[in-house]
């Protein structure tokens, strides 16, 4: 052991290759404290060329590399396992970015970059990065594209991989691939940029991306909207889809039961909807014209909404501050969540004309099954993805109601997914939580495929094993 430490310090300044427990301890436990793990080492490289040679190292040492960006990921792809035998690159110091393409409307980024301060860059540029999430204070670009993080703007702007022209990455055998071409077509042969994005760190260690920039929208205006049920909500979605298209941005859903655990864990973000409705939507239009198009477009919509039976209250945020106020109340939910205790999370996407079947059958059979529990569904209606997750009956201790329910109360909700044509996991991947789900849903030729990926591309298994393939 003392040998690879030594290998790792003649690669990197002794200060980055962190041994000491005390030094590793942060980097040990997932952001939902589910995952703890023990890593040889920490190593915090600055560029490409010492990730590439950290890689032959362990290549030669047949050493397994956990990489971590924000580690903000909720499947515990990030967290080593237990055998102390593995090591962890973080991307902390890989955080520059290397340039900005103004005529190609493209940023290159290191993978170490934090999303919102690609965001800020890119807003200072006059861009738009339309790629936002909760952790977006301390996610990594590296991070997601590697799990193809989805978020707020996928309705518009498509998630990570959409978003995504090239990249750099270092192989299972420490060379590097350099594609950070800022091309919008290539059609050489395979796609090797799709393969290493979503694929978790179990391919290859994404160092560096070209990402997409858009215009700054020069208006937003952001709603809130009460709906009675899912049909309804759903009728929104369409009306906004076929009166505003491509100004629509943001469409999310908020269940009362959601809304309520928000309110107990920060009274200050209780819902401006005094009616309190089963379904709160927020709304968000963005455009390139001027405020007062997309305002009155916004109207237009609402009152059509209200005419049809569609929705029975809206208000529509005043000002930038209220508009973030709103956001806040849905982003609020995750922390909620954490605040009130582990709970179970299913991250599924079912197609739009299903969820309706699939919301009705499933809470039925939950409510039938467990009484009491506390369904925190919510999530990016706009592309059929819900958060539908399960939190205890009040005064049940959490740890012992997972330990005895997790299990059939997965089942419960994958067969419904399963029912519906829908997927076990739509933004947050697989990492180390969805393994046995993966190989029951993703179906034996595929998850052979996926098998067959790995071993072609990483023969040693030496990149974070036992993630997303069981092997
Ligand atoms: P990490 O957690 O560090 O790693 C995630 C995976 O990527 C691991 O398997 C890791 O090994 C791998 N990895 C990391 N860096 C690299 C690299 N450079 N090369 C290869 N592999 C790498 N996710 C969504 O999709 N949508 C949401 O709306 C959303 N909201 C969230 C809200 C909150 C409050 C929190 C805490 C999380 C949320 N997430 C969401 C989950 C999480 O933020 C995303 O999965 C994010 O993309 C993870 O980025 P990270 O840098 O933290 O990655
Ligand atoms: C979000 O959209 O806020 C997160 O992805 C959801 C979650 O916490 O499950
Ligand atoms: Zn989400």
């Amino acid at each position: 052991m003392q040998n690879l430490i030594e290998a790792f310090t003649n690669i990197l300044d002794k200060q980055y290759v962190l041994d000491s427990e005390e030094d590793k301890a942060p980097f040990l436990t997932d952001w939902r404290k589910r995952f703890s793990g023990k890593a040889l080492a920490v190593l915090l490289p600055k560029t490409t060329q010492e990730v590439a040679q950290i890689v032959q190292v362990c290549a030669s040492n047949q050493l397994a590399i956990v990489p971590q960006g924000g580690h903000t990921g909720f499947c515990g792809g990030a967290t080593p396992d237990n055998s102390g035998k593995q090591i962890i690159i973080n991307f902390k110091r890989m955080n520059q970015i290397r340039a900005i393409d103004v005529e190609n409307q493209t940023i290159t980024l290191e993978a170490g970059c934090i999303l919102q301060t690609i965001q800020e860059q890119a807003a200072a540029q006059g861009f738009l990065f339309p790629l936002s999430l909760g952790a977006e204070g301390s996610c990594m670009i590296g991070g997601n594209l590697a799990t193809n993080a989805g978020g707020t703007n996928v309705l518009r702007y498509g998630n990570t991989r959409d978003l995504c022209l090239g990249l750099e990455v270092v192989t299972a055998t420490g060379e590097i691939w350099n594609g950070l071409k800022g091309l919008r077509k290539d059609n050489t042969g395979y796609d090797l940029r799709d393969l290493f994005i979503g694929s978790e760190g179990t391919l290859g260690i994404i160092t560096s991306a070209v990402m997409k920039l858009y215009p700054l929208p020069i208006s937003q205006w952001t709603t809130l909207v009460a709906c009675d049920s899912v049909a309804s909500s759903i009728a929104l979605l369409n009306l906004f889809q076929k009166r505003a298209t491509s100004l629509l941005t943001g469409f999310e859903m908020m269940t009362q039961e959601s809304l309520s655990l928000n309110e107990k864990h920060f009274p200050q973000m209780a819902n401006p909807l005094q009616s309190n409705p089963p379904y709160t939507i927020l709304i968000e239009l963005s455009d390139h014209e001027s405020e007062e198009h997309v305002r009155q477009l916004l109207e237009t919509v609402l009152e059509e909404a209200f005419e049809a039976g569609i929705i029975s209250d809206a208000v529509i945020a005043s000002n930038l501050s209220q508009a973030n106020g709103f956001w806040q109340m849905r982003e609020h939910i995750t922390l909620a969540q954490a605040a009130e205790g582990a709970n179970l999370k299913h991250d599924i996407t079912i197609p739009l004309s299903s969820l309706e079947s699939f919301i009705a059958q499933t809470d039925r059979l939950m409510r039938e099954s467990y009484p009491g529990v506390r369904i925190i569904n919510f999530g990016h209606l706009g592309d059929g993805n819900l958060h539908y997750n399960i939190a205890p009956p009040l005064g049940v201790d959490p740890q012992t109601f997972n330990s005895s329910y997790e299990k059939p109360i997965h089942e419960l909700v994958y067969s419904q997914v399963e029912r519906c044509q829908g997927s076990i996991s739509a933004e947050h991947g697989i990492g180390q939580l969805k393994l046995q789900e993966l190989r029951a849903h993703k179906g034996s030729v595929a998850h052979n495929l996926m098998k067959a990926l790995k071993m072609a591309l990483d023969p040693q298994n030496i990149l974070n094993p036992h993630k997303v393939l069981s092997i």
